[in-house]
């Protein structure tokens, strides 16, 4: 991803953001696309197409759960584990789903096709505990049998790797 692309990008949406900022999280999505993660040249071009520094791009893309700073699978398994969730399971939640998957807790499967990780507050606090796919719906509340009957149904599912962009 190219500074030129990301400019481009930009470039029919920088009106509706005064505050240029604020153009930081379109640009972020839009470079993410490319592999499905934020390799540092990624966060550098996006720093040079905003005019903000490397570092602080880099701040703003570790603040959210949405991008990925590292390699992720092809599906990610994003479990709440705020105060709602947790007083209702939530760390027990993520422990069974990495015994299942084999990554014995927060990781990615060896062959790429799973991440779980730990995220803030998903807005579904009345569905504690709860865990989103990808940026999909919220799911909860979720049993430990809940949780293998899904990943029993997303292990049908084929999903191109985010390793092969
Ligand atoms: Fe888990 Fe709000 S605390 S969704």
């Amino acid at each position: 991803m190219t500074v030129h692309e990301i400019q481009e990008f930009l470039a029919p949406i920088r009106h509706e953001f005064p505050d240029s900022r604020s153009l930081i999280l379109p640009a972020l999505r839009f470079a993410q696309e490319e592999r499905g993660w934020l390799p540092p040249e990624t966060m550098a071009a996006v720093a040079e197409a905003t005019g903000y520094s490397q570092a602080y791009v880099e701040s703003v893309a570790s603040f959210y759960d949405r991008f990925y700073t590292e390699p992720v699978g092809s599906r990610v398994i994003s479990v709440c584990t705020t105060l709602s969730c947790m007083l209702r399971g939530s760390d027990e939640l993520l422990a069974h789903i990495g015994d299942r998957l084999g990554t014995g807790g927060e990781g990615t499967t060896t062959d790429g096709r799973f991440t779980v990780q730990r995220a803030e507050c998903l807005g579904a606090c009345d569905r504690a505990p709860c865990l989103q796919i990808d940026s999909g719906d919220q799911l909860g509340p979720l049993t430990h049998d809940d949780a293998d009957a899904l990943l029993d149904v997303l292990r049908t599912q084929d999903v191109p790797s985010r390793y092969d962009r």
